[in-house]
């Protein structure tokens, strides 16, 4: 079952045409699919060579003398060792415990979805908002992705679009904030676009169902257990805003990165691993249940554990995965397969030294171990000096496929970060 849309061609001319305006509004509507429980359609983008792995079959890894799971191997107990068998089976598996152990089941494509584009020009910029329209079972709402398309002629060079739960990107191309330097991407030639977090689950652990997750669940009802909380509904209104994408006539559908600072961190690598349509997922400072290896509790250094954010935002996750409090261990998955459910396309993990509640050196050997993973499409090399913590700090080190850096100072989405991400090729191999 898929989406099914009008011709892209006729969404093409509508937009173009309304370019020439300074305001209008356009929609295009979609769509229709009824009872489908998974954000998108599961496309994989590039199956690469096959690269056949010599594996033992092994349900665990060690990780710095822990025993991690092994994500190449499946739960039949047979080992992965090609791209194919990945794609097919193991990567489907892994989402579905990822779901049903950590971020819990997502909400369904619209029941409609359209999308209402006002545009105009500024400062060398195209600024387009776009109210995205929802229809549930249980009725409709809508939230905004703000765009911003640099008109220097050239297509640009790729698009972040960002889950931004400051609500800090307004309307003016000239703004800019270390968090969200507008002007910067796109003088970098690059588009940029935002959807606002508590536009579509505000993160509040009284109110977070009242926007998009009670289009889909009974308002009057208790949340399922096993339903996704904010982070989930977050990184689902990243794939609906990337439904937007896909029809936009400047914009590259194929060239774009999710990207997100922190609890945002973790809803864009949750975003990209279900949605392959994303090229690329960006996570700074992710942290606990974003980069950060479950298993390491504390790392040591009074990070936090599984225990500590469900206690601290009980609205995050769903209860399944308070089951895991105080006990890692028993998590059928961990989070290096979360970053390796990415490959072959690209993860980005953007760590801080002094992000001490991060787990800064658990995001690293995350980061490390998801190799193994990238490694069936001859992807696996890191850009890293060498495996072992701690790598150099203050410089940007890609692979083909795997991009990191750990900065020097503490949590936050710097200009320093930014620059490493703009300056990274994130789009190329
Ligand atoms: C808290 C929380 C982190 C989260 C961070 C943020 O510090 O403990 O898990 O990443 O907020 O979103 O800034």
């Amino acid at each position: 079952m898929g989406t099914h849309r009008p011709p892209r061609s006729r969404f093409r001319s509508l937009l173009a045409a309304a370019k020439c305006r300074t305001t209008l509004v356009v929609v295009l509507t979609v769509l229709v699919v009824g009872g489908l429980h998974s954000p998108q359609d599961v496309r994989l983008v590039h199956s690469g060579s096959d690269h056949e792995l010599d594996q033992e079959p092994r349900a665990t890894i060690s990780i710095d003398g822990v025993d991690y799971p092994n994500p190449l191997q499946a739960g039949n107990g047979k080992s992965v060792d090609n791209a194919t068998t990945w794609e097919n089976s193991r990567r489907p598996e892994l989402l579905e415990a990822f779901r049903r152990h950590v971020y819990g089941e997502s909400l369904p494509l619209p029941v409609e979805q359209r999308f209402d584009v006002t545009a105009d020009e500024s400062s060398g910029v195209t600024r387009k908002t776009v109210t995205i329209g929802i229809t549930g079972p249980h009725g409709t709402g809508s939230f905004d992705l703000k765009l911003f398309v640099p008109n220097s002629g050239a297509p640009p060079r790729g698009t972040f679009l960002m889950i931004d739960h400051r609500g800090s990107v307004g309307e003016d191309p000239q703004q800019s904030s270390d968090y969200a330097p507008v002007s910067t991407i796109t003088d970098a030639g690059y588009a940029f676009a935002a959807i606002d977090a508590e536009d579509i689950a505000p993160d509040d652990s009284g109110t977070y169902r009242s926007k998009m997750i009670n289009l889909f669940h009974d308002p009057g009802a208790e949340l399922p257990e096993d339903a996704g909380r904010t982070i989930s509904a977050w990184a689902w209104g990243a794939s609906r805003a990337m439904d937007y994408l896909e029809t936009d006539p400047d914009i590259d559908p194929s060239r774009v990165a999710v990207i997100g600072h922190s609890r945002s961190g973790k809803a864009s690598l949750w975003a990209g691993a279900q949605d392959t349509r994303f090229a690329a997922a960006v996570s700074n400072n992710s942290g606990s249940t974003g980069a950060k290896l479950a298993r390491r509790g504390d790392g040591g250094v009074g990070a936090e554990t599984v225990a500590d954010i469900n206690s601290s935002f009980p609205h995050w996750f769903p209860p399944t995965y308070k089951e895991y409090d105080n006990r890692e261990e028993a998590l059928p998955v961990d989070q290096h397969e979360l970053l390796a459910l990415m490959a072959p396309r690209r993860v980005v993990v953007g760590s801080a030294a002094n992000d001490t509640n991060a787990d800064p050196e658990g995001e690293f050997l995350s980061y490390v171990a998801a190799a193994r993973v990238y490694e069936l499409y001859g992807l696996g090399d890191t850009g890293l000096p060498s495996p072992n913590w701690k790598p150099p700090t203050d410089t940007d080190f890609r692979g083909p496929a795997m991009s990191y850096h750990l900065l020097s100072g503490g949590h936050g989405l710097s200009a320093q970060g930014w620059d490493l991400y703009l300056n990274g090729d994130l789009f190329a191999r």
